[in-house]
């Protein structure tokens, strides 16, 4: 069987995604923070979870020592991990980056920084990072400075990795989505025009291409309709 690590499981896009990838035959791998009791139908949303209480670096050395000990064939490392707040440079304030820059790029640079080896072992693997259509667009997504400063970070974690001859065997994608269309998103914006949000649906059917394509090295993947 192959597998799909799914980072963000918990949430809206990483439970879909799951829904998903479970659909299509693969193994789903799921990591989160969540103790797995307090998860709703653990069972059917992926094959094993792993807990990560705080996506550090001690939490995810560990994470991988238990998923080598599984010897999971992982095709793909799925970053839906996240979070978001507005603010503009004008009302910047320290706990409200470091809050995103733990939730947007730290605990994607853990879990990237071990998964590596891993990858390097299997001899391929592909890394699915998850930025924002933000980053390209500040005029459109203004008032999100702090929310799309981390994110930019992600765009330099995956040219870093493109650039470094050293993880020749690894692909990536470099996915930026415009807002997407979750219960959250719906109930916050109520009277905003949702014909442009993209379906979660949408995004993982690109992910799978993406997958498929062995040929394809680095896609940065966009979504605007
Ligand atoms: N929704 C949008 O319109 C939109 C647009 C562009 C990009 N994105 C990106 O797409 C991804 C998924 O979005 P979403 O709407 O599904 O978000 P979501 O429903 O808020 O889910 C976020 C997930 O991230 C996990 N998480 C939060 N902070 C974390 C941390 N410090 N370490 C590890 N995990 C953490 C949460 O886990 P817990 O259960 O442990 O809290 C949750 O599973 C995010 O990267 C988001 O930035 C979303």
């Amino acid at each position: 069987m192959k597998y799909i690590l799914i980072t963000g499981i918990t949430g809206a896009v990483g439970s879909a995604a799951a829904a998903y990838f479970l659909k299509a035959s693969y193994g789903v791998i799921g990591v989160g923070r969540k103790n797995p009791e307090n998860i709703q139908h653990i069972e059917s949303l992926c094959t094993d979870y792993f807990q990560v209480p705080v996506f550090d670096d001690k939490n995810c050395e560990d994470l991988f020592r238990k998923i080598s000990q599984k010897k999971y064939p992982i095709k793909a490392a799925v970053f839906f991990n996240g979070g978001f707040d507005m603010n503009s440079i004008q009302n910047f304030d320290f706990d409200t980056f470091n809050k995103l820059l733990d939730q947007n790029y730290l605990s994607t640079v853990f879990i990237t920084k071990y998964c590596i080896p891993y990858f390097i072992q299997q001899q391929s693997g592909c890394f699915i990072f998850t930025s924002a259509a933000a980053t390209d667009q500040p005029k459109r997504f203004s008032h999100t400075f702090s929310y799309t400063a981390t994110k930019t970070l992600i765009n330099h974690l995956a040219l870093t990795l493109r650039a470094d001859s050293a993880l020749e065997g690894i692909r990536i994608a470099l996915i930026k989505p415009t807002t997407i269309k979750t219960e959250a998103n719906i109930n916050a914006m109520p009277d905003a025009d949702q014909n442009s949000w993209i379906e979660p649906q949408v995004i993982c059917e690109r992910i799978q291409q993406f997958i498929d394509d062995n040929n394809n090295k680095f896609e940065e993947i966009f979504f605007d309709k």
